[in-house]
């Protein structure tokens, strides 16, 4: 495990938003969206590729726009971990299972953490700039499948120097600034003065928000339970998707549980600080998937509109603290649509870790009633891809829940990067 390196100074994170790239969005309706429940590390999705995942997630949203999927124009799906020997198909695959016509294209993204946001960004870019009238954006992750990785076998190696390794373990880790992603949020800890007990508050109220949310059903209704499945279309080959042995379907979130801080603060620390299994984010599979239109085309769906994409911003952040992301992410967004954080009724910002959300709460000055009000990834878990698409998904149907008007959904990516994502009521 790295020890935290010396950044001595909390920087002005202002200063992060003059480099943001912010693009606004004219014409982008979310018309309807969903997602597999997240379920832990080997867990009972632990079988299933990203690419079954993904269709999944992205039939079950377009069965609820009500809208043909001969009308996507677009697939644009996000992977992070290539966790299946056709993964490299997968964007593909996702829009031909989904049932998008074979004359339409698809491609995948990766930006690490933020992939789900810049999923959404592009296809609200797709629908806004008049090339398609409606495009779909995934975004799915196995982390049990992240496969243990050789790069150099096919040269052959030398007696003992074989070189496997698994690849979960160092993909959480930036050779860049030669820091894992949890000593980034130690590194905040000591920047933003979060202590151990608040890092252990922060997630057990992350945790109780969530069985909150759970027990309300309001999860329910993002999630399309997943059961045993055969995927086909035209001149396709079948796709099974498989379920373990006497699993029927698999509904709810697994990782959420009753988790008082006093257990929390037994935990050992695994970053040499704050961090410990229980306070950062849980290691889980999953997919999301947004269908994107037009606002004609989501009329004429016949389902209400979740909301609207109005403008979605990338900043970058020295790696070593990458988790504060989200800030000038946010502010840039904030100032060049002349908002002000009173005008923005709901974060929902993703829980890396605990440290790194409560840093990213404070730097912005978000009151807890408006951040992550129904918990975050500390409870349910951070399927890396899926994030940001699970975020902007969670945020609108909040946002309608409360008859709120706008908010801002976001994530911190690793190396050094943070989107944010304007969301408003249709
Ligand atoms: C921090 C991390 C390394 C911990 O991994 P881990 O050690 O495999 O975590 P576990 O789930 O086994 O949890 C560790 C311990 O905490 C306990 N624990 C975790 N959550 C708990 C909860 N809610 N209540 C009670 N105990 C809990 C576990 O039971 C386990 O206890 P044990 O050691 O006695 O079995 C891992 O969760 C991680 O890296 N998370 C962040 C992932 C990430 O970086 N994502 C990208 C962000 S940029």
């Amino acid at each position: 495990m790295n020890a935290p390196v010396a950044v001595t100074e909390t920087p002005d994170w202002t200063r992060y938003a003059e480099g943001a790239m912010v693009e606004t969005f004219a014409d982008a309706v979310l018309a309807s969206g969903a997602r597999t429940p997240f379920t832990d590390l080997n867990g009972a999705l632990a079988g299933i590729s990203p690419t079954d995942l993904g269709i999944h997630a992205a039939r079950a949203a377009l069965s609820r726009s009500g809208l043909d999927p001969r009308r996507i124009g677009t697939t644009i799906a996000g992977n992070c971990i290539q966790a299946s020997f056709d993964s490299l198909f997968f964007a593909r695959h996702i829009g031909l299972y989904a049932g998008m016509p074979d004359d339409r294209p698809a491609h995948g993204v990766q930006r690490l953490c933020t992939t789900g946001f810049e999923a959404v960004a592009q296809a609200a870019r797709a629908t806004s700039a008049g090339q398609v009238e409606a495009a779909l954006a995934v975004g799915t992750e196995s982390m049990s499948r992240a496969p243990v990785a050789s790069f150099t076998s096919r040269g052959g190696f030398g007696l003992g120097q074989v070189e496997f390794k698994d690849f979960l373990w160092e993909a959480l880790f930036d050779t860049g600034c030669a820091t894992a992603m949890g000593g980034t949020a130690e590194n905040l800890a000591r920047l933003h003065g979060v202590s151990r007990a608040e890092t252990d508050a922060y997630a057990a109220a992350s945790f109780a928000r969530a069985l909150d949310a759970q027990a309300a059903g309001r999860f329910g209704e993002e999630i399309a339970p997943v059961t045993e499945a055969v995927f086909e279309g035209p001149g396709l080959k079948p796709r099974r998707l498989k379920l373990p042995r006497k699993v029927d379907a698999v509904s709810q979130d697994t990782h959420i549980r009753p988790t008082p801080i006093e257990v929390l603060a037994k935990l050992a620390p695994v970053f040499g600080g704050v961090q410990t299994g229980g306070n950062s984010s849980a290691i889980v599979d999953g997919a999301a998937a947004l269908v994107v239109t037009t606002a004609r085309v989501a009329a004429e769906g016949g389902t209400a509109p979740l909301g609207r994409v109005v403008a979605a911003a990338a900043a970058g952040v020295p790696g070593e603290v990458m988790g504060i992301g989200p800030v000038p992410a946010a502010l840039a967004l904030m100032r060049k649509l002349g908002l002000r954080l009173e005008d923005i009724d709901l974060f929902e910002i993703n829980e890396a870790f605990g440290a790194q959300a409560e840093s990213v709460r404070r730097a912005l000055g978000v009151p807890h009633e408006r951040f992550n009000v129904n918990g975050g990834a500390i409870a349910f878990g951070h399927p890396l891809a899926a994030t940001g698409v699970r975020c902007i998904l969670s945020l609108a149907m909040e946002l309608r829940r409360r008859g709120l008007k706008r908010g801002i959904a976001g994530a911190c990516a690793g190396g050094g990067q943070g989107m944010a994502v304007l969301v408003e009521a249709a």
